[in-house]
């Protein structure tokens, strides 16, 4: 399967009405969330006041962010000091590399180490996917060393001062969620080792897809690390779940979507939530989204915080286990598109 077609080719095919069978996946519309009901408000984090409030707005923040990240595992950052045009930078420089003729990118493909500094490619893993996934990607680390590609021209200086900014957005929600646990503010920081932290920038491409409701671009699954980041152009396609069903984020185009993952979960001994999402297709218009990963460095060994544990009086519910080894088991076929935790627990 590793010479199937990248998904803009075959998109952009004058024939293609209907979705091939080697993609066909069927998603059920009676699981979607009403937006309009108060129920699925997806929660905004206002940046400004953890960053510039004063005590009392910050300590307010510090108090909402205990319901959002145990109800929810997912928000809306804004006022986060990242400028809109370094964002729609970022999403032009994805739709540039794109856009090269396929033989291009080509030269960029690599194999399938997780941990690989930069990969491209077409749905998840060609070798596991059992349903091809309406979605081209690429993915490359850019931190603690950081990857760039060479094209197109603009991509290496945009990506490294997104990378950097978007990584300080990151890191200042973690130190909110340390103090939301009555740790120390750079508890996570700290036993996380995030000053070597795992960051990666993963750009997936979703064209137009004739049948969407009959494709998906990525099924459901968490993410492996702390938080992750992600910003789209003007289409929306992400879903979260929340009460049981599925709810489409809709949220202002400056604003970071954000999701807790895994570690964060186990970290905090299951009393935050690693928020289960996809991405959908839609039948008008090409969707670029760059989801910015965060995690602990990858020779961290992750386990319940002691801390948290004991003020409890609870037991570990999750195993000790290495980051790498979780990241290479969660993209195992063994644990092909879950949440490793369930695996380890
Ligand atoms: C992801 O979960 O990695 C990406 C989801 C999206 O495209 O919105
Ligand atoms: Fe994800």
């Amino acid at each position: 399967t590793s010479n199937v077609t990248s998904i803009k080719s075959l998109a952009e095919s004058p024939a293609l009405s209907s979705v091939p069978s080697a993609y066909a996946f069927n998603i059920n519309p009676n699981d979607e969330a009403d937006p309009n009901d108060p129920e699925f408000a997806i929660p905004i984090v206002d940046m400004s006041l953890l960053i510039s409030g004063s005590p009392d707005q910050r300590a307010q923040i510090v108090r909402d962010l205990v319901k959002i990240c145990e109800e929810w595992g997912f928000f809306i950052a804004i006022n986060h000091g990242v400028p809109e045009s370094l964002m729609k930078g970022m999403i032009d420089a994805c739709h540039g590399f794109f856009s090269l003729p396929d033989e291009e990118k080509k030269e960029f493909k690599s194999g399938n180490d997780v941990l690989e500094m930069f990969k491209y490619g077409t749905s998840y893993n060609l070798a596991l996917d059992k349903v091809l996934l309406w979605r081209d990607f690429f993915k490359a680390r850019t931190h603690p060393e950081f990857y760039s590609l060479y094209k197109p021209a603009s991509f290496s200086e945009v990506s490294l001062e997104f990378g950097k900014r978007t990584r300080e957005v990151a890191l200042e929600i973690t130190k909110a969620i340390s103090e939301s646990l009555g740790l120390e503010p750079n508890y996570i920081y700290e036993t996380m080792n995030m000053d070597r932290g795992l960051q990666l920038l993963a750009g997936n491409y979703y064209p137009p897809c004739p049948q969407p409701e009959h494709a998906i671009g990525i099924p459901h699954h968490t993410d492996h690390g702390l938080v992750t980041l992600l910003i789209q152009n003007e289409m929306n396609g992400l879903q979260v779940e929340h009460n049981g069903k599925w709810l489409t984020v809709n949220g202002p185009s400056n604003g970071f979507f954000v999701n807790l993952a895994d570690q964060m979960q186990i970290l905090t001994n299951g009393k935050y939530k690693s928020v289960m999402h996809r991405a959908t297709v839609n039948n008008t218009a090409t969707r670029i989204s760059i989801a910015i990963p965060h995690g602990p460095s990858i020779d961290t060994i992750i386990a319940p915080a002691p801390e948290l544990c004991e003020r409890e009086g609870q037991a570990p519910k999750y195993l000790a286990m290495n980051y790498k080894e979780y990241i290479q088991l969660q993209q195992s076929g063994k644990n092909y598109m879950k949440s490793t935790f369930d695996h380890i627990r």
